[in-house]
């Protein structure tokens, strides 16, 4: 177990995503299945794959803008894959709702009015849970009085924009641009005028060239803009490079230096979770990924490349192969085009991969998954972890420590199935 650790430690594919590759999954393919069912309650995810420029840093499925006809007919095939499946899928509890991309806030204004209406209306129609707490992505220079508009009308609370990094160097290496700082507060204090309660700021570290000094001035920024939230993502590489090497000390330290900062100016976080919030009583999520990640939520993607997971399987939307976008809508629906019907421990450690983001996971819910006593399943697991003082168990919650929290990778990576670990074995690195 030691040297399995050491080798998932140094493996850049050991992080929050899983599996490592889609191979990992292809003797669970299968052609259609509904994988909602049997299930009422669910999360619902709409991915807009827009953005006016795109970072090179960027992992996820994105397309430059290009015509609002394109973006007029996305918006439609989405409002007919939506309609569909609340039409076949009666007494929806919905648990959140989260608009993400790419960049929603980059539509054009009639595409992302369209868009809107969509999202009131479901809010509407389905029956919500107490905390629901619907969130949209967006960019600052994408933003503006009639989108703000939309977006609270629609009903959302919290919105979500990024930053990563105010390092010039930085950004334009990786072709990307951010407004002044001035123009940061401008329209931070445009959204509250709006009535949206909740900001949220994404900041990265772990970037090529980064440095303690670009953190020091990411602090300052957010001293100025003292928004709700806060939320850290590391670098990662799966999706876009062959990156072999990762330095996990580098990246504990520019953690653990940035998370003492934003303690110090009042925002709480257990160390080793990714968000951070000025009210302690919210953990900084939106209800979308408070249930997706705490609870094991199912939730339902719509749109391109957009990831589905049931109690029984998961499934990949049409586009995860970067197909063209013309290609991914021939079909007027974005199709599931990777479908897997799972069994037990593959959906636990998708659970444990997605849990790490948060640094705890649940004993109840590794056993509604497994169907036994976890700690009996997992005992060697759980002898090394304790041992070697990773986790420490909390009533029911599994909790990382500090020092656990510099590998979570490869604690997430324990639980990997056999056949997952049998793939990372064989891993060059
Ligand atoms: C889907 S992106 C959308 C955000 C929005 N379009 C923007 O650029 O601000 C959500 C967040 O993912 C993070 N992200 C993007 N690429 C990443 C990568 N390779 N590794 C880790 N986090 C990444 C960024 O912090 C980004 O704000
Ligand atoms: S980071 Fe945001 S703006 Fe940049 S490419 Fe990714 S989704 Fe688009």
């Amino acid at each position: 177990m030691e040297e399995y650790f050491v080798k998932a430690q140094n493996n850049y594919l050991c992080n929050t995503s899983y599996p490592l590759n889609k191979e990992n999954w292809s003797k669970y393919k299968i052609k259609k299945y509904d994988l909602f069912e049997d299930e009422k309650n669910l999360n619902f995810y709409i991915h807009i794959p827009f953005c006016r420029k795109l970072c090179a840093f960027c992992e996820y499925i994105k397309y430059p803008k290009t015509n609002i006809e394109i973006e007029e007919k996305y918006v439609n095939i989405l409002e007919k894959d939506i309609n569909k499946f609340i039409e076949t899928h009666a007494n929806i509890k919905l648990h959140g709702l989260d608009v993400g991309g790419g960049t929603p806030t980059a539509l054009e204004i009639k595409p992302f009015t369209h868009l809107m209406q969509i999202c009131k209306a479901l809010i509407h129609k389905l029956e919500l849970v107490e905390d629901f707490e619907p969130s949209i992505e967006g960019t600052f220079e994408t933003i503006d009085d009639n989108k703000l508009k939309e977006i609270y009308n629609a009903g959302f609370k919290r919105i979500s924009l990024g930053i990563q990094t105010m390092n010039l160097n930085i950004l334009a290496k990786n072709n990307r641009q951010n407004l002044e700082t001035k123009d940061l507060i401008q329209r931070c204090n445009l959204i509250k005028k709006h009535g949206i309660k909740k900001i949220n700021i994404d900041f990265m570290y772990g970037l090529e060239g980064q440095t303690l000094k670009d953190l020091d001035d990411a602090i300052a920024l957010v001293k100025k803009m003292n928004v709700e939230q806060i939320t850290l993502y590391e670098m990662r590489y799966n999706l876009i490079s062959k990156q072999k090497k990762i330095d996990r000390e580098f990246l504990f330290e520019q953690y653990e230096y940035i998370y003492n900062k934003l303690i110090d100016l009042g925002y709480y976080a257990r160390f080793g979770q990714n968000t951070f919030s000025k009210d302690e009583k919210d953990l900084g999520l939106s209800s979308y990924l408070r249930s997706r990640m705490i609870d094991n939520i199912s939730y339902k993607g719509f749109g391109i490349s957009a990831q589905s997971k049931s109690k029984i399987g998961m499934s990949y939307n049409i586009g995860k192969s970067r197909k063209s976008i013309n290609e991914c809508m021939k079909y007027n629906s974005f199709i599931e085009e990777d479908l897997y019907l799972l069994p037990k421990e593959e959906l636990l450690a998708k659970y444990i991969a997605i849990s790490m983001y948060f640094g705890e996971f649940k004993i109840s819910i590794m056993k509604e998954i497994l169907g036994e006593e976890p700690l009996d399943y997992y005992k060697n697991e759980f002898q090394f972890l304790l041992k070697n003082d990773y986790i420490l168990i909390n009533q029911d919650k599994i909790i990382l420590t500090k020092k656990g929290f510099k590998y979570y990778g490869a604690i997430g990576a324990l639980f990997y199935s056999k056949n997952v670990k049998t793939y990372l074995l064989g891993c060059e690195n």
